[in-house]
């Protein structure tokens, strides 16, 4: 059985240290914000490139904060994509604001910068283009576009932790930038966990304030805020595994480049980073249109996949509001009925990633029998 992730042989790999930084906290009781999570935003933003690091309890609230942060609301619309999770969209909703959507460049699954100036409008305000799997959006013509219409860009970093653009990483290009620490993502923690990164002291004096009731200080509410507050455990476990954090990923980019290079030559879609980018492999998805055959066909090899995400945004029964219908991205649509996620974790083997690639292999030649 090759598991689609396994959080339990990280777990192993780190149990003495994460272990006691636990218990650290337990005897400092620490437990909300506190001395580890102080340290955890320093050396995050660090990593990120960015001045600042302001823990939260979510990547949602992150993009809810930076949004509120950069002074977004009613009446603004907030440029995305309909190809990403969920949250990104909620977040704009919670925000006051209204989710306008742009459809992806298929080899990337990322915003089409060609497409993001006709979606721009007299209320257009922020742009929030998410690096979807780990492989950043194209930023350069994002932010061009941006600065000519005095557009704020929030990057959606949720899964992209390391990730680089032309040697920028994520969380150093846009005003603001938002990460989740859900314990799936590359850097989990062990329950939920966020941080917003900015440079701006502005802007990270704001998420400050409104991830803990809006307090300048204790009982000085000087915002309406929200409880949104990192814990001290996640914090202190968020440190452990920030040190790995390299580690794990030159981990996945040696399983995908294995990946790359036994499936080449089938017809298998697999991702395609440019040069200048550096994809940290959250998720490596493969296309085909045979999904639901090669999912139960793996399945019943013992090997696990994912699907991020089988519908896009747009066509979800919670935004219809949004009024958009099937076939305004036709892109994001295509994508959603047929990326396909394969096993990927820092220690998944060469062994089990032969395993994977040889059953796709095997499926890929079926079909091409099958088409000729
Ligand atoms: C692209 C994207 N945006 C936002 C989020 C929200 O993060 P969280 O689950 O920590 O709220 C996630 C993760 O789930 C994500 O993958």
């Amino acid at each position: 059985m090759i598991p689609f992730l396994d959080l339990k042989a990280q777990y192993a790999s780190i149990k003495a240290e994460v272990d006691a930084a636990i218990h650290a906290v337990l005897d400092s009781c620490g437990y909300i914000l506190g001395p580890e999570v102080a340290k955890f935003e320093e050396e995050f933003a660090a990593y990120s490139g960015a001045k600042f690091g302001i823990g939260v309890n979510t990547g949602t609230s992150a993009l809810h904060l930076s949004l509120l942060a950069a002074g977004i609301g009613p009446g603004d619309e907030v440029i995305t994509v309909p190809f990403t999770f969920v949250a990104t969209v909620s977040a704009i909703e919670y925000a006051g604001a209204k989710p306008v959507f742009v459809d992806i460049d298929p080899a990337t699954y990322n915003m089409d910068p060609s497409k993001l100036e006709a979606a721009i409008t007299p209320r257009t305000r922020a742009i929030i283009p998410v690096h979807l799997h780990g492989l950043m959006a194209e930023m350069d013509p994002i932010l061009e576009i941006a600065r000519r219409h005095k557009l704020i860009v929030i990057e959606d970093a949720c899964q992209a932790h390391g990730a680089e653009y032309k040697g920028k990483r994520a969380g150093s290009l846009g005003d603001l930038a938002a990460f989740s620490f859900y314990p799936g993502k590359n850097l989990g923690a062990y329950g939920e966990g966020g941080m917003v990164v900015t440079s701006n002291p502005d802007y990270a004096k704001k998420v400050r304030m409104l991830r803990d009731w809006g307090a300048e200080k204790k009982y000085h509410h000087v915002l309406k805020g929200y409880n949104y507050r990192l814990e001290g455990i996640q914090g202190a476990v968020l440190r452990v595994k920030l040190r790995h954090l390299e580690a794990w990923t030159e981990g996945r980019r040696k399983a995908a480049a294995l990946y790359d290079r036994l499936l080449a030559g089938t017809g298998v879609t697999v991702p395609q980073p440019q040069s200048y980018q550096r994809h940290v492999y959250h998720v490596y998805a493969i296309r085909t249109k045979q999904r639901q055959a090669w999912q139960e066909a793996l399945n019943a090899q013992g090997i696990q996949t994912g699907i991020h995400y089988p519908f896009p945004v747009h066509l979800l029964e919670a935004y219809k509001n949004l009024g958009y219908k099937e076939g305004d991205f036709p892109h994001a649509e295509a994508a959603a009925r047929e990326v396909l996620s394969l096993p990927m974790f820092a220690e998944l083997t060469q062994q089990q990633c032969e395993t994977v690639a040889r059953a796709v292999r095997e499926l890929a030649k079926c079909e091409l029998a099958k088409a000729s």
